[in-house]
């Protein structure tokens, strides 16, 4: 396998999307660092599950939206396992509400985990992730959709789009690609939570194929863009959503 023996972060990998890439590469033979930033419990069940089929991986907390923690999350991994080939930006908090009940705390939170977050772990990876490597950052389907409520956090990863494409050509002279991933509805706690069981179906007839995403789904998009096989790619969002519309 092409990751076998890399060095992989993924960021928000306790919980839902993140923790399936996080086991999808460490099958796939890659040293997986499980970020997260309270649920150790469940960052370590990750470790467990990656260790019992044979891999190497291990839970580092640090909160992506303040920079000393993106810091050390780079510094610990390079003291564990000597480099980083590759950086999933996959930790996110989605808050919707209507514009008239926005607040500022809420709105820059959302920036600061989503925007903040996925620039400054990038600025790390420029400065410290070996050539040949991978950066994939994390967008919406929504992005691309009007809904009702979804103004903020649509607004965070059109910035994240807007981050991969630019910083694609500062990446290359490194042999660094650089790409998004704008998952749909995915059945994870971030799109479940709050949503009654009509707004969810009603979610599911929107893809081509009547149901929700999978974590799995989402990990076998990352395999794809990992691979020595995707490095022509890079600069580009990827809409992995079963044709959401
Ligand atoms: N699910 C969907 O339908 C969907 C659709 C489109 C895009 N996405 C994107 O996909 C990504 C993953 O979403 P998900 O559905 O898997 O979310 P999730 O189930 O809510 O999991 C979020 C993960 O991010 C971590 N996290 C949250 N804030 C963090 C911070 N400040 N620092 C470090 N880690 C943090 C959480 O850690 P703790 O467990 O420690 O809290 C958790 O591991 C997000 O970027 C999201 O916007 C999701």
């Amino acid at each position: 396998m092409s990751v076998q023996g890399k060095v992989a972060i993924v960021t928000g990998a306790s919980r839902g999307i993140g923790r399936q890439i996080a086991i999808q590469l460490g099958q796939a033979g890659a040293k997986v660092v499980i970020n997260y930033s309270s649920n150790q419990d469940k960052a370590n069940e990750v470790v467990k599950i990656i260790e019992q089929a044979g891999g190497d991986a291990a839970a580092i907390r640090g909160d992506i939206s303040k920079v000393s923690e993106v810091e050390a999350l780079f510094s610990e991994t390079i003291g564990q396992f000597g480099r980083v080939d590759i950086l999933v930006n996959n930790a996110g908090i989605m808050d919707t509400l209507p514009i008239a009940e926005m607040t500022e705390e809420r709105f820059d939170r959302q920036f600061n985990i989503n925007v903040k977050g996925t620039y400054f772990a990038c600025q790390q990876a420029m400065r410290h992730m070996a050539g040949g490597g991978t950066i994939i950052n994390f967008s919406t389907s929504v992005s691309g959709a009007m809904l009702p409520t979804y103004s903020v956090y649509a607004a965070t990863k059109g910035a994240v789009e807007q981050l991969t494409r630019q910083l694609a050509k500062e990446f290359a002279p490194k042999d660094i690609t650089i790409n998004c991933i704008a998952p749909g509805q995915v059945s994870t706690e971030l799109f479940l939570n709050g949503k009654s069981e009509e707004l969810v179906d009603s979610f599911r007839r929107m893809n081509a194929f009547g149901r929700l995403g999978e974590p799995e789904d989402i990990a076998n998009a990352v395999e794809l863009l990992v691979s020595d096989k995707a490095r022509w790619i890079t600069g580009q969002t990827i809409r992995v959503n079963g044709g959401f519309n």
